[in-house]
């Protein structure tokens, strides 16, 4: 082993995950004896989460619910893109097999995708992604650009980012397709604060095709 791998292995941070995995499971069996041979069995959470992979805002956490009790999708800045391929997995497992209630799309404020892409700076690779959420800037310029606290213009993105992928959600084809086969299903948008801890709801829920515009609409 190098300097240099021993240097990593035995830092205190990489031992004391796995450390803190044991009392994980200490913890747990001292509530439940079969906690994990139950969760083993199977799992049928009635929420799907997809939120930011931001580590400030773990969904499980937030909501105070326990392993089992949410499927979670994350990346940067919580977007559903129509053409990805990770997060249309997701969406279409946990609608049609794990048939899911609720889609929940969760942002955050100060949330550092949507503060790059508000800026004029390049970041690499990642500006590709980011673009998607310029093209939410676009939606909503005049309303974003009369803002001059770039706090508050961001704050405001991060709730039009929210609803817009609230909105993406619906056109694709599985959620149609669940509300065209009758299954019940609601998709909202919620905002989390990293300052307060509070989440506040968007308002936007859906549960069928009343509010899509018609070009959005499958037979
Ligand atoms: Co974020």
């Amino acid at each position: 082993m190098s300097a240099k791998t021993e240097n990593l292995t035995n830092g205190d941070l990489y031992s004391s995950l796995l450390d803190g995995n044991k009392q994980f499971v200490e913890d747990a069996l001292k509530l439940d004896p079969e906690y994990f041979e139950d969760l083993a069995k199977g799992q049928s959470p009635p929420v799907l989460w997809i939120g930011c992979a931001d580590s400030r805002v773990p969904a499980n956490q937030i909501t105070n619910t326990a392993p089992g009790q949410i499927f979670v999708h994350r990346n940067i800045a919580n977007m559903v893109i129509h053409s990805d391929m990770n997060m249309l997995s997701v969406l279409d497992y946990a609608v049609n097999v794990l048939k899911v209630k609720h889609v929940i799309v969760t942002g955050h404020y100060g949330c550092g995708g949507i503060i790059a892409a508000i800026s004029n700076k390049q970041f690499g690779l990642i500006d590709n992604w980011l673009s998607h959420i310029k093209d939410v800037y676009r939606l909503h310029a005049k309303e974003l650009d009369i803002i001059t606290d770039m706090d508050e213009r961001c704050d405001r993105m991060v709730e039009y980012n929210v609803i817009e992928n609230v909105y993406n959600l619906c056109k694709t084809t599985i959620v149609q397709n669940a509300w065209q086969n009758g299954q019940p299903l609601g998709v909202h948008g919620w905002v989390y604060s990293l300052k307060t801890g509070i989440i506040t709801d968007m308002k936007v829920s859906a549960y069928d095709n009343a509010n899509m515009e018609s070009v959005f609409r499958f037979e």
